[in-house]
């Protein structure tokens, strides 16, 4: 049996192999043929286009702002079509408007995603639109309420609306168009604040942890559809929704000071961008990631794993 190849600390510190270390033995046994360089001839054999969505026709809720709007973005970047739902009608037809300048195959829905009554013929005129539906991410979320004792029922009863329920109702809709095409694929908008205890947001953890419990059930019930379910689950960002939380109408530099402290809590040492969250989604969305199904997938530089 060979032995394991021992790194020295030089090779560790100077990304050099010293003539008798383990890694300068395993490069000349081997012949390496020294560094790897990248020509415009080496055109990989595999597809160029890493993040498989291009044509997928893709349903967001929450569109407007933040994780939403870079997640409609993305899409877009990656030669998806898109329509998005918002309740704020000036940035959805702001942004709609902005992206069919440049061409872009995108649609804008003024609409309160957890209005029951609506969901049916907004997916119904989304599937119209785009020709089908072939997946969902159902990211619309608020944070509303505070402690245990300072929460209304009526704030819990929105939050859970908006955050569980919604996302429950988007996806009884959508599902239907996902079995007829015989691929779907679901991603919800969850947060870290679904998975560990968070004091003073009592409606929005309980929220995030019924939605990360709500992704698992539907994976396991739509895994034989050729439909995945899964959850990103974000840390602390830096979106309009982190912000409207710091700011302090009596205090200018609240918010500057709230970022950093947030900032701070951060073993990466910096709040995390909208975009980030984006890419994980699209990747989730992607035939590149066809046997991820029940997974909660964290992006939060590192904030719950200690
Ligand atoms: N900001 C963070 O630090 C953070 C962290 C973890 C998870 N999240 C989650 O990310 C998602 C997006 O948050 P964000 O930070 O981008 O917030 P944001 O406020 O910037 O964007 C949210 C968008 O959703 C829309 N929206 C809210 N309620 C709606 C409704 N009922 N119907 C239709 N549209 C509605 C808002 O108008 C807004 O455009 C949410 O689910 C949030 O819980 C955010």
């Amino acid at each position: 049996m060979q032995a394991g190849v021992v790194i020295t600390r030089r090779e560790r510190a100077v990304g050099l192999p010293s003539p008798s270390s383990g890694l300068a033995r395993v490069t000349q046994r081997a012949g390496w043929p020294g560094p790897l360089r990248l020509t415009s001839r080496a055109q990989p054999a595999y597809s160029s286009q890493a993040v498989k969505v291009s044509g997928k026709r893709v349903l967001i809720t929450g569109g407007a702002s933040g994780v939403g709007e870079a997640s409609v973005r993305r899409f877009l970047a990656e030669g998806a079509a898109v329509v998005f739902v918002d309740l704020d009608q000036e940035r959805g037809f702001a942004l709609e408007r902005e992206l069919r300048d440049r061409d872009a195959p995108v649609r804008f829905i003024a609409l309160d995603a957890s209005a029951e009554s609506e969901i049916a013929s907004a997916v119904q005129a989304a599937a119209q639109t785009l020709g089908g539906i072939d997946v969902l991410h159902s990211n619309a979320g608020i944070a509303a309420g505070g402690d245990a004792l300072a929460t209304s029922i009526a704030e819990w009863e929105r939050t859970f609306a908006v955050n569980v329920r919604a996302p429950w109702l988007w996806s009884r809709q959508v599902i239907p168009h996902m079995r007829e095409g015989g691929w779907g694929a679901i991603v919800f908008t969850g947060s870290t604040s679904g998975m560990v205890g968070f004091p003073g947001a009592i409606p929005y953890t309980a929220s995030k942890g019924g939605l990360l419990n709500l992704m698992r059930s539907l994976a396991l019930e739509l895994a034989a559809d050729g439909i995945t379910v899964n959850a990103v689950s974000p840390g602390h960002l830096d979106t309009p929704m982190t912000r409207r939380f710091m700011e302090d109408p009596n205090d200018a530099d609240a918010l500057g000071r709230n970022l950093a402290a947030h900032a701070a809590t951060v073993p990466v040492g910096r709040l995390g961008r909208p975009e980030e969250v984006a890419a994980l989604v699209v990747f989730l969305a992607s035939d590149d990631a066809r046997f991820c199904t029940g997974g909660n997938h964290v992006c939060d530089g590192g904030l719950t794993a200690a």
